[in-house]
């Protein structure tokens, strides 16, 4: 497989991994170093369109791959899809829960219909996702789950809806790490800071701009990488993470910690980027 990684090789051999969202962006970063570790991925996602590409691009490198077409807010269809998995696949080690939708919008100017869709998108889905994986297979073998949030530690000005379900998540994280810790679940969250990936040329060119300008205010000096998100939830996933449950890791270099409080970061050069060859 040529996808690279910096974790050893066949780290996942003969495991299956759900990845929601997994055609584009982070979700296809965290698929492509999935497969090129050994796993047997399953990406899916509600836009076909995304899916095929991917699934394409993993196939042709040799991995195992299977792309699923998935409404993470229609609970019979999560319970649908998951057991498919299941029966096709014979089991789930690992669910990331990757996919998520927002759009930029004051509160005050947030519809009910617009809230509704947010909530249920990125943490309805997410429980959906997360209980029906626990159901057809992690109930009785355990498992790994990770769930991809959002820097919203300070709030989140634009976004209030996204920033609530995310905050959302990071409890119900907290919650099934108690709860299904008798069946051998290990459940996580990763929370991103301002990264370069395709999610956000999605944004208006002004919103990319402005979010462009914020890279000078990270501690880092930079934006983040897919392959950075990526590697932190391979190790999630991984049994490096064996004691490691209820926790949501940052990867924000240090953005989420920085406010004027009359200590200012010199310039400095940008860290050191960690990026994998697409090839
Ligand atoms: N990506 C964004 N919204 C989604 C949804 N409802 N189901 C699956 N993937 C999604």
């Amino acid at each position: 497989m040529p996808f690279n990684s910096i974790f050893r090789e066949n780290l996942f051999e003969d495991q299956v991994m759900v990845v929601s969202g997994g055609g584009t962006g982070i979700g296809r970063a965290i698929a492509r170093e999935l497969a090129g570790l050994g796993a047997m991925v399953v990406i899916a996602s509600r836009a076909a369109e995304h899916l095929e590409p991917t699934r394409a691009e993993i196939a042709a490198a040799g991995g195992k791959v299977a792309a699923f077409p998935l409404n993470i807010r229609d609970e019979e269809n999560v319970k649908a899809t998951l057991k498919r998995v299941v029966s096709e696949f014979g089991r789930i080690d690992g669910l990331v829960n990757n996919a998520g939708g927002q759009f930029n919008a004051p509160a005050s100017a947030i519809s009910a219909k617009g809230w509704h869709a947010v909530v249920e998108t990125n943490l309805t889905g997410t429980f959906y996702m997360a209980r029906a994986a626990y159901e057809c297979w992690m109930r009785e073998h355990g498992g790994a789950i990770v769930n991809i949030v959002a820097e919203m530690w300070r709030g989140f000005p634009n976004m209030s809806h996204t920033g609530a379900a995310r905050a959302g998540v990071v409890n119900l994280t907290q919650t099934l790490a108690l709860e299904w810790a008798e069946h051998g679940i290990r459940i996580n969250s990763i929370a991103p800071g301002l990264i370069d990936s395709s999610g956000l040329k999605t944004y208006p060119a002004v919103i990319q701009d402005r979010i462009a300008s914020m890279a000078a205010e990270i501690p880092a000096q930079r934006m983040g990488t897919e392959s950075e998100v990526s590697a932190a939830t391979i190790f999630m996933l991984s049994p490096a993470a064996a004691f490691i449950s209820g926790t949501t890791l940052r990867v924000d270099g240090a953005g989420s910690l920085y406010r004027l409080q009359g200590f200012t970061i010199p310039d400095h050069e940008p860290w050191p980027v960690y990026e994998l060859d697409e090839d």
